[in-house]
């Protein structure tokens, strides 16, 4: 069964951790449906991990409906929540609803996140009441990576903190259903959950919230060009793709590859007919 705001829900009221990895493409986004992770972020992080770009900042609507639409049809039990990317959200209210609705109808994701700031409340409102479930963030904003002189943990002084504290509570008020709360102290981020009754999601925010999300690749071990102090890498798949490359460069090179198994088979009466017919030519 797929999971729903009301499962994610009875799952933070369970004290069930919820899990959460962000996907951008069809195989990825099938491993890890079929490994029983709860949600995915197609996060704008498809900028930097799949596209190649410095920051976030560089991700589109059109960019992010075609990664959302190939990982929706991953999914037939892990709830996915589309990233709304830098621009789709910070002019009117009617372009923020346009953009999130291109999400659900033209990507078929089951949600959508973006960076939601305090002049952001009317348009989650609006979201919201349109009837899409809505994902707030707090603490990091990548999005606003030039105003805070690079990726930097938030929370850490009274003012950020308040910052951090006051927003997921405005968000909840608005009517998103989970908040991610993003490289803030474990401490903060654990008033931030009880204070809460919607399920909080950390990345970089401690062990205390209702769940956890990393970036896929970070995982993986295959994105060296920006790791976060707080991301776990679990594999070295990195390393095992150039060994692999290598080792099918090797095998072209010396000729083990193709093998017999790899090529088709002809009849030599055919071949045969082939050479004859085209003898002169
Ligand atoms: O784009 C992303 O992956 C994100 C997470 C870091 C929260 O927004």
């Amino acid at each position: 069964m797929k999971h729903t705001v009301k499962t994610i829900q009875a799952m933070r009221d369970n004290k069930e951790p919820i899990t959460m990895l962000t996907a951008y493409d069809y195989p990825t986004a099938k491993k890890v449906n079929d490994a029983g992770i709860d949600m995915i972020l197609v996060g704008d992080s498809c900028a930097m991990v799949v596209h190649g770009h410095p920051n976030t900042l560089t991700a589109t609507m059109d960019m992010m409906v075609l990664h959302c639409a190939a990982v929706a049809r991953a999914c037939d039990r892990t709830m996915v929540i589309a990233d709304m990317p830098f621009g789709s959200f910070q002019y009117s209210i009617e372009e923020t609803m346009r953009n999130a609705a291109r999400f659900m109808t033209e990507a078929k994701v089951d949600g959508v996140k973006f960076e939601a700031t305090p002049y952001h409340i009317e348009k989650t409102k609006a979201i919201v009441q349109m009837g899409i479930p809505v994902v707030g963030h707090v603490g990091l904003h990548p999005q606003a990576v030039g105003a805070l002189g690079g990726l930097k943990a938030q929370g850490r002084d009274i003012k950020s903190a308040r910052k951090v504290v006051s927003e997921a509570l405005a968000l909840q008020e608005a009517g998103v259903f989970a908040i991610i709360i993003e490289a803030v102290p474990a401490k903060l981020s654990d008033f931030v959950t009880r204070k809460l009754n919607v399920p909080t999601i950390s990345i970089g925010g401690g062990p205390y919230c209702s769940g956890q999300l990393l970036v896929t690749p970070d995982v993986l071990g295959m994105f060296d060009s920006f790791t976060p102090s707080f991301a776990k890498r679990y594999q070295k798949f990195g390393e095992i793709m150039i060994e692999t490359f290598k080792t099918y460069k090797e095998e072209v090179i010396s000729g083990t590859f193709p093998g017999e198994e790899h090529s088709y088979k002809m009849s030599d009466e055919v071949l045969e007919s082939i050479m004859k017919e085209f003898e002169d030519a």
